[in-house]
């Protein structure tokens, strides 16, 4: 049951897509507790939910704000990352009630969930503004799945967009792209898309193409393609401010870019340096900005991805000029004493994506002027819906691939999301596990951090290890920084072997990935989520966090520690171990349910089959497109001597035709070849 709760006057963010009557009855489960609401925990309850926030995939135990932020250090002191995920679900044990709660509200939301009292979970919105739905049900994937239900169908890439993706920011020149696709082919390892970050733009103004660099951007999109890879280029939030620019200058002309109370542009510095910022909440500039993509659309472009776009700040004008000023001031002094000098850091370290640089300019929504702060956490997702919508009609009936990263639950609808800067470390690695069941649960199936890890250098053993669970995400991309140690898996010699079998292992997969993928998307279910959404009545399955389970079939376990030769597993029942070093070469054995040490060296992935389940499998190919589907070789555990049966869901995988019932299709072991 889902019951909707009304507070003030909100600003509407369309997070939610169907029209429930408000409830005059008191909100069960929470007590009003000042501007907040209180809730008192038992010690077994679980808090699953909050999307990206850092800290495991039970939320208890600290303190955080819904404010999106370009955060770079995904540590645990972190309070907000780039994503507003207002939704959350208490799950109680031993007869304790559980109930999920979505915060329908476009400003900062603060939790303090046993960060403060041990017991106590408190939210409250910036204003008393908002939407409170309040959903019970039986048990947390009961709770989770009709929230999906209120927040409409996820979005849906390409199918070729859950093959492997390289990326780096430091690919300068047609020949970097070329290279990287050479690398790939030549060491016969499987790629399907190569991300173009800021430098393929003329100095970083969107929708242009630094024609130096890359002379022919359509043949070589074109030329790509015959390979089977897809160029996706990067688009940011700030608009270059540049009258010789043509999105510029249109945005200028129809007033179209955010205004400061003054009636200017608000501008504030970026990549191109100085930016204007568009007004995405109004649906007019939406459809405008959307359509610029055909800028790219026209040269062969099939994908995007949308970055900065919390928004992200460098500077504005006026804070850098009193900073500079202050500096000064502190330079004419010189001998620094250690509050001197700090104050010198703070002022430097203080000047991007300032708080108050978001309360100097302002949108209109439904014709009122609204700060920007009041709405802060709506920029980044209006930013994809301007992309997914308009893209909707520039390539009708046609998949786009665009994921963002910053998002607001709504968003989801648009487009994907990526888990932004991490860094090459073996926590990042563990908060990847964490992050990946948060961010679906609120709708974010099309999803994956940078694999190897973004900033920092990466290291062999951490390369293989990350794609041990790299390849179960939908969004599968090796991301790393400029100025870090290559990391593209060509890169690493000796691991080659190992990296290409794993690889080839995740196209193996990808029939049963996908067909996994849809399902969660069309019918409001999961891909991953944690072992208590199936087992809620086991305690210890409650407590693990470095396992997920994914689709109906598989549970993974991905070994995240350095050095480490194998990792304990606990299975809530039996469950066959398929140790697989190829697609080919692997051991099989049942273990019974409970705690196990299980070996798993270097190159190896554990993949665990729950009872009654088939998992097909293709031969590899070098790209989505060149798979084979029409003959699958099957794993399965039948445990009671029946045969197993798969519910396979197959489309063309390009068009916007996803409910054909033909898609659909029962296979059974007795039609293995
Ligand atoms: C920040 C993004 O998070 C990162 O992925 C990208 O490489 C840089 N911006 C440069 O565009």
């Amino acid at each position: 049951m889902i019951q909707r709760f009304s507070f003030g006057q909100m600003i509407p963010t369309e997070s939610v897509v169907c029209s429930l009557p408000v409830s005059e009855s008191p909100v069960p489960y929470l007590i009003q507790d000042g501007t907040g609401w209180r809730y008192e925990m038992a010690e077994d309850d679980i808090v699953y939910g909050l999307g990206e926030m850092v800290r495991g995939i039970n939320k208890r135990g600290w303190h955080y704000c819904a404010n999106n932020s370009d955060e770079p250090h995904h540590t645990e002191d972190k309070r907000s990352l780039y994503g507003a995920h207002n939704f959350f679900v208490v799950s109680g044990f031993g007869g304790r009630p559980s109930f999920g709660v979505f915060i329908d509200f476009a400003g900062q939301v603060e939790y303090d969930i046993g960060y403060t009292e041990h017991d106590v979970f408190t939210f409250r919105t910036a204003e008393p503004d908002y939407d409170l739905y309040l959903i019970t049900g039986d048990g947390a994937a009961d709770i989770c799945h009709q929230f999906r239900g209120i927040i409409g169908r996820s979005y849906i890439p390409p199918k070729w967009a859950v093959g492997l993706s390289q990326s780096r920011w430091g690919y300068k020149s047609e020949e970097d792209i070329r290279a990287v696709a050479k690398g790939y082919r030549d060491n016969d390892l499987p790629l399907d898309m190569i991300c173009m970050d800021i430098d393929y733009m003329a100095d970083f103004a969107d929708f242009t193409v630094n024609t130096k660099a890359f002379p022919d951007l359509a043949g070589l999109s074109g030329d790509m393609k015959q390979q089977g890879i897809h160029l996706i280029p990067i688009i940011d939030a700030g608009i270059r401010a540049d009258e010789q620019d043509e999105t510029c200058q249109e945005g200028l002309e129809k007033g179209y870019f955010c205004k400061k109370e003054d009636g200017t542009p608000f501008v504030a510095a970026v990549w191109p340096g100085e930016a204007y910022f568009a007004d995405f909440l109004r649906p007019e500039v939406r459809d405008w900005f959307g359509k610029r993509y055909k800028v790219l659309t026209d040269l062969g472009i099939d994908g995007f991805w949308n970055d900065m776009n919390e928004p992200s700040l460098f500077y504005t004008p006026d804070r850098l000029r009193s900073a500079v000023e202050r500096a000064a001031e502190l330079g004419a002094k010189g001998n620094l004493d250690m509050y001197d000098f700090f104050a010198l850091q703070q002022i430097f370290s203080s000047l991007s994506s300032n708080e108050d640089d978001y309360k100097t300019f302002y949108h209109q929504i439904n014709g009122q002027t609204v700060r920007h702060d009041r709405v802060h956490n709506l920029y980044g997702g209006s930013m994809t819906r301007a992309a997914g919508e308009t893209l909707q009609t520039l390539r009708p009936g046609t998949r786009t691939l665009l994921y963002s990263r910053s998002s607001y639950i709504g968003s989801h609808r648009y487009g994907g999301i990526w888990l932004g800067d991490n860094d090459s470390s073996w926590a990042q690695l563990r908060e990847n596990i964490h992050q990946m069941p948060s961010v679906q649960l609120c709708g974010y199936l099309y999803t994956g951090a940078d694999l190897g890890g973004f900033g920092a250098d990466t290291t062999p053993d951490l390369v293989l290890r990350w794609l041990e669970f790299g390849i179960f995400t939908p969004l599968m991309r090796n991301h790393s920084a400029m100025g870090t140690r290559d990391q593209e898996y060509y890169r690493f010699d000796k691991q080659l072997p190992a990296i290409r079998n794993i690889l080839n292992l995740r196209m193996a997969l990808i029939p049963y990935l996908y067909s996994e993928f849809m399902k969660a998307v069309l019918e409001d279910g999961f891909y991953f989520r944690p072992l208590a959404f199936d087992y809620p009545d086991d305690a210890m399955a409650r407590q693990v966090e470095d396992q997920l389970l994914l689709g109906e079939g598989l549970m993974v376990a991905p070994v995240c520690t350095q050095n480490a030769a194998g990792r304990y597993v606990y299975l809530p029942e039996s469950m066959k171990m398929l140790r697989m070093r190829s697609v080919d070469d692997f051991d099989e054995e049942i273990l019974p349910a409970g705690h196990h040490y299980l070996p798993c060296a270097l190159g190896e992935v554990l993949i665990f089959l729950r009872p009654g389940h088939l998992l097909p499998l293709v031969r590899p190919a070098r790209c989505v497109a060149e798979l084979d589907e029409s003959h699958f070789n099957f794993l399965s555990y039948s445990a009671d001597g029946n045969p197993c049966t798969y519910r396979m869901y197959h489309d063309d995988g390009l068009t916007t035709d996803y409910l054909r019932p033909e898609h659909w299709q029962t296979l059974t072991e007795a039609a293995k070849v």
